[in-house]
């Protein structure tokens, strides 16, 4: 076992490679982001219309050695001045998840440092504590953290007990995750991929009244089959996303829908707002509706959730982080409930390894290493 560090100065070089980003950064002292290098793959995989594992391990061996040359280079720093190697364990794709904790195993045996295992939903909730410690903004605790992202929509209760972080779920999703039912929707309007940030931005051009989808609640018998939480803490997003299918199909849209399709297919590097113009009335206020009903079901939960096991704040985190409308609702009821909200920044919302660095810091100051026998876990859980 290494011995424990507690220099502010300490610098770690994050790794993470969980799904279709491969990212490095060099952070210092659990709060200073002094690089933070992102490869993304989206070009990739948006022909698909969603990620390629074979394609996504692909991309991360080409992409992780010149992305860590990068962090170390703007971050001014050698491999040598690292004091210790943090890696995303898990969860996530098992080829991708394998390229970083590899690499980081053979840097950190062949350079002699440390080598700490991060859970990415960890790293997540760190995205945010990172920020917040930096700004000193006060967080009390226990902090209720919504994970909330393209693989994951998960609550935590989260504390910090004498220097380490302790998570317990107390909700999560029974099917979809959250983002994963944006990129579904969006895939099914013809719009592009991932499809949050198009829905994002066009549902502010629609009446989100639309169409009446009603609450989400997860059936008594899923909630059997679920065991061990409260139902009133599942979510479900696959019913919604099979309710947008069913008004595509009864309000005769396939064909606009198609022709939407085809002609953004025909403009290189499409945006969202390049769908504007083609997209009607109709298909905007079902997109506002279908963002809404999202949005409603997160905010209800985790609001009901934070008063059920007496939070004192809030953190949000995940790529749906970035969504607009949800910022906007936790801000507003986290002022109703007097309770602080804390979300990421738009860089650090989406996965990054900064998150992961800072997640580690924790664990360098405890001397909690991983050793030679660290190996992907795909579906590691978090408390
Ligand atoms: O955290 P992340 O980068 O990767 C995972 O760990 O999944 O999250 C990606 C997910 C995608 O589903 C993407 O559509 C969603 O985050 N996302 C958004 C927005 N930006 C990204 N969802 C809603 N609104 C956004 N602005
Ligand atoms: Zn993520």
């Amino acid at each position: 076992m290494q011995p424990a560090v507690s220099s502010t100065r300490a610098r770690i070089l994050g790794i993470e490679s969980s799904c279709d980003e491969t990212a490095a950064a060099v952070v210092r002292g659990g709060v200073e982001v002094l690089s933070n290098v992102i490869a993304s793959q989206v070009r990739t995989h948006a022909r698909y219309g969603g990620v390629v594992p074979e394609l996504a391990s692909r991309e991360h061996l080409q992409n992780i050695v010149p992305v860590v040359r990068a962090a170390l280079e703007q971050a001014g720093c050698t491999l040598r001045d690292l004091d210790a190697i943090a890696v995303t364990e898990g969860p996530g794709l098992a080829g991708a998840l394998l390229v970083g904790v590899m690499y980081a195993k053979a840097l950190a045996f062949a350079l002699g440092k440390p080598l700490i295992a991060v859970n990415h939903l960890e790293g997540h909730i760190h995205a945010v504590l990172l920020e917040a410690r930096k700004q000193e903004q006060a967080l009390p605790q226990p902090t209720l953290a919504l994970v909330v992202s393209g693989g994951h929509t998960h609550l935590y209760l989260t504390q910090e007990i004498e220097g380490s972080w302790r998570y317990k779920n107390i909700g999560r999703t029974v099917d979809d995750a959250a983002g994963e039912a944006f990129d579904k929707v969006a895939k099914l309007l013809g719009l592009g991929y991932p499809g949050g940030p198009w829905i994002d931005w066009l549902a502010q051009h629609g009446d989100p009244r639309a169409v009446a989808f009603g609450p989400i609640n997860v059936k008594q018998k899923v909630y059997r089959a679920a065991q061990e939480q409260s139902p009133r803490f599942l979510f479900s997003f696959s019913g919604l996303k099979t309710a947008v299918l069913r008004y595509v199909q009864s309000h005769a849209m396939a064909e606009r829908t198609e022709a939407r399709r085809r002609a953004l297919a025909g403009v290189p590097n499409a945006k969202p707002q390049d769908a504007l113009a083609l997209c009607d009335a109709e298909t905007l206020g079902l997109i506002a509706s279908f963002q809404r009903a999202v949005v409603d079901d997160l905010a209800r939960k985790t609001f009901a959730a934070a008063e059920s096991f007496a939070i004192a704040s809030i953190v949000v985190s995940g790529g749906v982080a970035a969504n607009r409308e949800l910022r906007q609702r936790f801000f507003a009821e986290g002022k109703m409930s007097a309770l602080p909200v804390a979300f990421p920044s738009l860089t650090l919302s989406t996965d990054n390894a900064a998150m992961i660095a800072a997640a580690a810091w924790p664990k360098l100051v405890a001397g909690e290493f991983a050793n030679e026998l660290l190996s992907a876990v795909p579906s590691l859980a978090l408390g």
